[in-house]
C-alpha cells in the first residue's frame, strides 16, 4: 500500500519526508517522491525502485533545489499505470503550481481524464491520480472557486469517487498543506510549532507522539501551528486524538504482533479495494482488458494455472465459472501444467492466478498457453510484474504488499477477483442475466462488512488454541465451495506450525482418511450454508457425526443460525449468513487465526517467515 508524509513546520522539509518515507518502506512500493515549496515554485524529484533511487536522484538536483518547510512525500505501490518514473508521485498540475500524492483508487478517473483532455490538458502519466492536480489548478485558476484554495480542494473532493487519500499542495499558499479521506487512513501528527500527516504514524513516530485520527470523509487544513478539520461540505468535523504508545517497530506492524495479524485484519478492504470500479453501468469491467467481449464470448473452455493458496482461489474459481458461465474449467498446479501437455487451442482461456507475478511455475505455464495459442488472463496483485506483463489481460487484486509470507489478504482477494472474471465471462456468454449479475455483485459487495464481523472470532480462536496446544496433526474437511476452504486451512497450518495437515472433501472420508482419526484428533469441519444446497448440509452433519462417534475433536465453521450442527460441535465458530459462493471468503478468516495461533504454540515464534519458504518462488 502506498504510504504518505505530509510536513509544515520550521524546519527543513526533505530529511524528514524522506525519513517517514524510510519508516515506511515495510509496506512494500515500487517507486517513490517528495515535493517541497517555499513559495516560489513547487520543487519535486520522483524514482521508479528503491528510495536509494530517488536519494540518488536528490543528489543529482542537489539539495540546494530542494529547500522549504513545506513537503509532502510518497511511496507508491502501483495499481493504475506501471512503476515507472512518470507514474511515480507527486503530480504536478499543468501550470507547476500545485502537487499532489494519493493513496487509493480514483474510480471515476478515466471521465476526469477525458474531461481535462478535452480542455486541452496533457495527461502525463497513466495514473488516477494525475487528474487530481491539474482539477485543483483548474479550480484555483478559473470560475467560482478562483483564488481560493481552501475551497478549490473541497470543490475537487466531492468529484472524486472512490477510496483516496490525498494530499494538496499550492505554491501560493506554501504555509499549509490541505488533505483529505475518504475510506483510507490519515493520521495527523501535532508537534511544537510543526504538523505532520502520515497514512500511519510510522511516517513520523520519531518527531511526536501526538496524535489525532481523521474520520471517513474527512479533510485538514494543516500549518505549522494549527490543524482545522472539516467535513467535505466545508461545514467543521472533530477527530479522534490519541497517544501513541508504540516504537518504530510496533508502529509498522500497526500494534499487531506480525504483520500476518496486520494482514488478515486489512482482508475486509482488500476484498473492497479489489471489488471497486469493477461494476460500473450495470457493466462488470476487467483492468487492462486486451481480451473484448467477442474474445470471452468464443471461449468454450478455461484451464486455471496457479500455485499454493493462489491455486486454491482457484478451485474456487472453477466452482464460480462453471456455474455461472457453464464452461467446462480444469484447474491444473502450474509446475504440472506444461509438462503433462494439457489440449488447449485459441478457444482456451487460461487463467494464470498469482500474488506476487513472478512465480516461476506460474510464468511457465503461462508462456506455455500463449504458445499453444490460449488467451491468458492474470489475476495478480503486484503491478508491473511479469506475469500481467506477458498475460492477454490482467485483473489486479488490490490487496496491496503482503509482507507474511503465509498468504492471507491476496488470498481473499484472489477469491473475490476470480469472481468478478466469472461475472465478466457471464456476461460476455450472456449465461446470468444483467439482473442476476448485479444481484451476485452486490452479495460480493456486502463481504468486506461480514468479514469485520468475522474478525471478532480472534478471541474465541485464541481460545481453542489454547486448549488444543502443540498437536500433531490436524484434518480439515470441507464440501463443495467448503473444500477449497479446508485446503487452505490445512495449508495454512503446515506452513506456520510445522505440522501435518491434510484438507479432505467429507465425503471423501468413508475412502479411506477416517482411518486416521483417533480420540482427541482436531478435526476443522466448514459446514457449508443451510440454506444453500440442503442436501449437501444435511451430508456433512452426518459427516461430523461419524468423526465425533469415533473420538475426534470438533471445531465446526457454520453459519449464524444453522442449529443442527450444535450437538456435533466441540467449538463452534459462527460465520454471518451469505450465499453459498461467498462463504469462502468468510470460513477463510477463522482458519488464518487458528493457523497463526497454533504456531505459537508449536514452537514458531515468527510467523511472519515460516522456515523454508520464500514470498516470491522465482525458481521451477
Ligand atoms: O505469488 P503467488 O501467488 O504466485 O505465490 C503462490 C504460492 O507460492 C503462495 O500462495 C504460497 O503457497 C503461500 N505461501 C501460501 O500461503
Amino acid at each position: 500500500m502506498c504510504g504518505i508524509i505530509g510536513y509544515v513546520g520550521q524546519r527543513q522539509g526533505l530529511p524528514i519526508a524522506l525519513d517517514g518515507l524510510r519508516n515506511m518502506e515495510y509496506r512494500g512500493y515500487d517507486s517513490a517522491g517528495i515535493a517541497i515549496t517555499q513559495g516560489a515554485g513547487i520543487a519535486a524529484v520522483k524514482r521508479a525502485g528503491k528510495l536509494q533511487n530517488l536519494e540518488d536522484r536528490i543528489d543529482e538536483v542537489g539539495v540546494e533545489s530542494l529547500k522549504g518547510t513545506t513537503a509532502i512525500g510518497h511511496t507508491r505501490w502501483a495499481t493504475h499505470g506501471r512503476p515507472i518514473d512518470e507514474n511515480a508521485h507527486p503530480h504536478l498540475s499543468y501550470d507547476g503550481k500545485v502537487a499532489i500524492v494519493h493513496n487509493g483508487i480514483i474510480e471515476n478517473f478515466a471521465s476526469l481524464r477525458d474531461e481535462l483532455r478535452a480542455a486541452g490538458i496533457e495527461l502525463r502519466s497513466e495514473t488516477d491520480s494525475e487528474v487530481a492536480a491539474h482539477l485543483l489548478a483548474r479550480a484555483y485558476n478559473e470560475g467560482e472557486t478562483a483564488g481560493d484554495f481552501r475551497a478549490s480542494a473541497l470543490a475537487v473532493l466531492n468529484r472524486l469517487e472512490g477510496a483516496f487519500t490525498i494530499l494538496f499542495m499550492h505554491d501560493d499558499h506554501p504555509d499549509q498543506i490541505i488533505a483529505a479521506r475518504r475510506s483510507t487512513p490519515l493520521i495527523v501528527g501535532v508537534g511544537e510549532g510543526e504538523m505532520f500527516l502520515g497514512s500511519d504514524v510510522a511516517a513520523f513516530i520519531e518527531h511526536t507522539k501526538h496524535a489525532v485520527e481523521l474520520g471517513q470523509d474527512n479533510v485538514v487544513i494543516l500549518r505549522a501551528d494549527e490543524y482545522e478539520i472539516l467535513n467535505f461540505d466545508g461545514t467543521p468535523a472533530t477527530g479522534r486524538p490519541f497517544e501513541i504508545d508504540w516504537d518504530l517497530a510496533a508502529a509498522e506492524k500497526g500494534g499487531y504482533d506480525s504483520f500476518m495479524l496486520k494482514e488478515i485484519h486489512e482482508q475486509p478492504a482488500a476484498v473492497r479495494d479489489t471489488l471497486a470500479g469493477h461494476y460500473q453501468d450495470g457493466r462488470v469491467t476487467l483492468d487492462e482488458q486486451n481480451l473484448t467481449d467477442e474474445d470471452l464470448k468464443y471461449i468454450d473452455q478455461v484451464f486455471v494455472v496457479a500455485c499454493g493458496s493462489a491455486y486454491h482461489s482457484g478451485l474456487l474459481a472453477k466452482y464460480a465459472i462453471e456455474h455461472w458461465v457453464r464452461v467446462p474449467v480444469q484447474i491444473e498446479v502450474a509446475s504440472e501444467f506444461r509438462y503433462r501437455d494439457p489440449i488447449l487451442d485459441e478457444r482456451t482461456l487460461v487463467l494464470a492466478i498469482s500474488q506476487s507475478g513472478e512465480t516461476a511455475d506460474t510464468l511457465e505455464a503461462v508462456r506455455h498457453a500463449k504458445a499453444q495459442g490460449a488467451k491468458v488472463l492474470a489475476v495478480c496483485n503486484t503491478n508491473g510484474s511479469q506475469i500481467p506483463r506477458e498475460s492477454d489481460a490482467v485483473l489486479y487484486t488490490h490487496a496491496g504488499p503482503e509482507i507474511g509470507v503465509a498468504s492471507t489478504k491476496a488470498f481473499l482477494a484472489q477469491v473475490a477477483a476470480n469472481y468478478i472474471v466469472g461475472l465478466a465471462l457471464a456476461q460476455a456468454k450472456g449465461t446470468k442475466y444483467p439482473d442476476e449479475i448485479a444481484e451476485i455483485y452486490r452479495s460480493l459487495e456486502e463481504i468486506p462488512a461480514k468479514i469485520e464481523r468475522v474478525l471478532e472470532c480472534e478471541e474465541q480462536v485464541t481460545g481453542i488454541a489454547e486448549v488444543l496446544g502443540a498437536v500433531r496433526t490436524m484434518l480439515f474437511l470441507g464440501r463443495g465451495v467448503g473444500y477449497p476452504v479446508a485446503l487452505e486451512g490445512a495449508l495454512k497450518l503446515k506452513e506456520l506450525a510445522y505440522i501435518h495437515a491434510e484438507g479432505f472433501p467429507a465425503g471423501e472420508l468413508k475412502h479411506g482418511p477416517i482411518a486416521l482419526i483417533e480420540d482427541d484428533l482436531p478435526v476443522v469441519v466448514i459446514v457449508p450454508s443451510p440454506r444453500g444446497v440442503t442436501v449437501l448440509h444435511s451430508k456433512i452433519v452426518s459427516n461430523i457425526q461419524e468423526i465425533r462417534a469415533r473420538g475426534a475433536k470438533t471445531i465446526v465453521i457454520a453459519e449464524e443460525g444453522d442449529t443442527a450442527v450444535e450437538p456435533y460441535a466441540n467449538w463452534l465458530i459462527r460465520i454471518p449468513e451469505s450465499p453459498s459462493m461467498m462463504q469462502p471468503l468468510l470460513a477463510t478468516v477463522p482458519l488464518q487465526y487458528l493457523a497463526a495461533e497454533i504456531a505459537g504454540h508449536c514452537g514458531n515464534t515468527d510467523i511472519d517467515k515460516p522456515r523454508n519458504l520464500a514470498k516470491s518462488v522465482t525458481v521451477e
